[in-house]
């Protein structure tokens, strides 16, 4: 037995198996034997001792660092929200109140710049909901103006108005028993206003051009970039309306205050882009990198997400600054342009312990990877943790499961 070779519980378990088979076959023992058996539960007792002190030493690393594992927590409770990809507090804050509200049928606002992920979260809110097999149906506010919006809306009745040559249903009723997502709710007329708030407030639309009232059940969620509030105050935006529709809300924090989430945005949408080009995921130099780090990204995730699949379709196996869209592309003299990594002069105790403990973990991840031949499902099981958490570790370490797939024997 080699005890210079890294002790996991992979290992114990091999080494169990030795012992049990040999005391299965052996019909008696004699001194020898019993010698070699010893020798076995010995260097067993090694590795056990080894492992229960890293174990201690994880627990006692893990009790100082209490940040990082109420976000492995929490994460794991948030794991239906799968497709929504990110570990910062706030984002991590907010997905849990949205996770609870999601079950219900109270409509939602949500609020952040332009490309902060709100339609992805409210399809991801419908996705969790009751209403899931029934429709989601989205609508732009912003795009539609006036009498068309109502239309939209609510739909017309034949002869409505000119070119109205049949009856049309409106998006309420195409959402009834599913949800109906208002997009850019800041950018519709108070008079649509009026019209929402009556429809929030019965349950019932009249189509355009018709005095009939239809009962229509949908949850509605909104969205907008502006502030709401603001423009409460400024009457721009009815107060009313304002209350009905923000009994849950909130605000997507734009990418500049979750710079801890680029690398594994980057990661992710490195794959994604991989697979939609038919190619393998496209690697960053390092100052590409370190660019994307410091970038103030004013497009936010949609800007990050379109960085990367320009670059993944324009650079070979390595991309660089030169890839860059020529508008965001540093000068060649600037300060972004560093070949090496920057040596820390004067490092902070925080920053070595988060660099630490993320090797740590990449280490043990990719221990763990090969053991189950690559398969995370398996290896999920093993570890008693969610498979979604666990994909997302695995991405966030930069960590190829496929790469420790085993392969078939010719
Ligand atoms: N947390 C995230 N994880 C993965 N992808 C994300 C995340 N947030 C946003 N995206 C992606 O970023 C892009 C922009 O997201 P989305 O359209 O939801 O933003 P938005 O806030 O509605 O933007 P806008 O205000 O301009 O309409 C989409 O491609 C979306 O899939
Ligand atoms: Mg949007």
């Amino acid at each position: 037995m080699n005890l210079s070779s890294p002790t996991n519980f992979a290992h114990v378990l091999e080494h169990i198996e030795i012992i049990r088979s040999s005391l299965r076959w052996v019909s008696q023992l004699d001194r020898p034997g019993i010698q070699k058996i010893l020798e076995q539960v010995n260097t067993l007792r090694e590795e056990i001792l080894v492992l229960s002190r890293v174990e201690r030493c994880r627990q006692t690393l893990t009790e100082e660092t209490v940040e990082p594992m109420s976000v492995l927590q929490r994460r794991q409770v948030l794991s239906a929200f799968e497709g929504v990809f990110g570990d910062n507090p706030k984002l991590l804050e907010i997905l849990e109140t949205v996770e609870k509200a999601a079950r219900t049928d109270l409509p939602i606002l949500i609020e952040g710049e332009s490309g902060t992920g709100k339609e992805l979260l409210a399809k991801v809110i419908h996705a969790n909901s009751r209403r899931s097999g029934k429709p989601f149906i989205s609508v732009n506010c912003g795009a539609i103006v006036g009498t068309l919006l109502e239309s939209e809306l609510f739909g017309h009745v034949k002869g409505a108005f000119t070119g109205s040559v049949k009856d049309r249903k409106g998006k309420f009723e195409a959402a009834n028993n599913g949800t109906i997502f208002l997009d850019e709710l800041g950018e519709i007329s108070q008079e649509n206003q009026v019209k929402l708030l009556r429809v929030l407030e019965s349950g019932e639309i009249q189509r355009v051009g018709s005095d009939d009232a239809i009962c229509v059940n949908a949850r509605v969620l909104a969205a907008t970039n502006r502030n709401l509030y603001q423009m409460m105050s400024e009457k721009k935006f009815r107060e009313d309306l304002y209350y009905r529709l923000s009994v849950i809300c909130v605000t997507l924090p734009p990418l500049r205050e979750r710079r801890d989430e680029i690398p594994l945005l980057i990661d992710y949408f490195c794959d994604e882009a991989a697979e939609k080009l038919n190619r393998s995921p496209v690697k960053l130099s390092f100052r590409l990198r370190q660019f994307l780090l410091n970038y103030s990204f004013r497009g936010n995730i949609r800007e990050l997400r379109n960085i990367i699949y320009r670059i993944s379709c324009i650079a070979d196996d390595m991309a660089d600054l030169k890839h860059l869209p020529e508008l965001i592309r540093p000068a060649p003299d600037s300060e972004h342009i560093n070949e090496n990594p920057p040596v820390v002069t004067n490092p902070k105790i925080d920053e070595i312990r988060k660099i630490a403990s993320g090797d740590a973990e990449k280490h043990f991840l990719e221990e763990q990877l090969d053991a189950a031949g690559g398969n995370i499902t398996a290896l999920a099981k093993h570890l008693n943790m969610n498979r979604s958490y666990l994909h997302t570790l695995i991405k966030k370490r930069g960590i190829n499961p496929k790469s420790f797939k085993r392969r078939k024997n010719p």
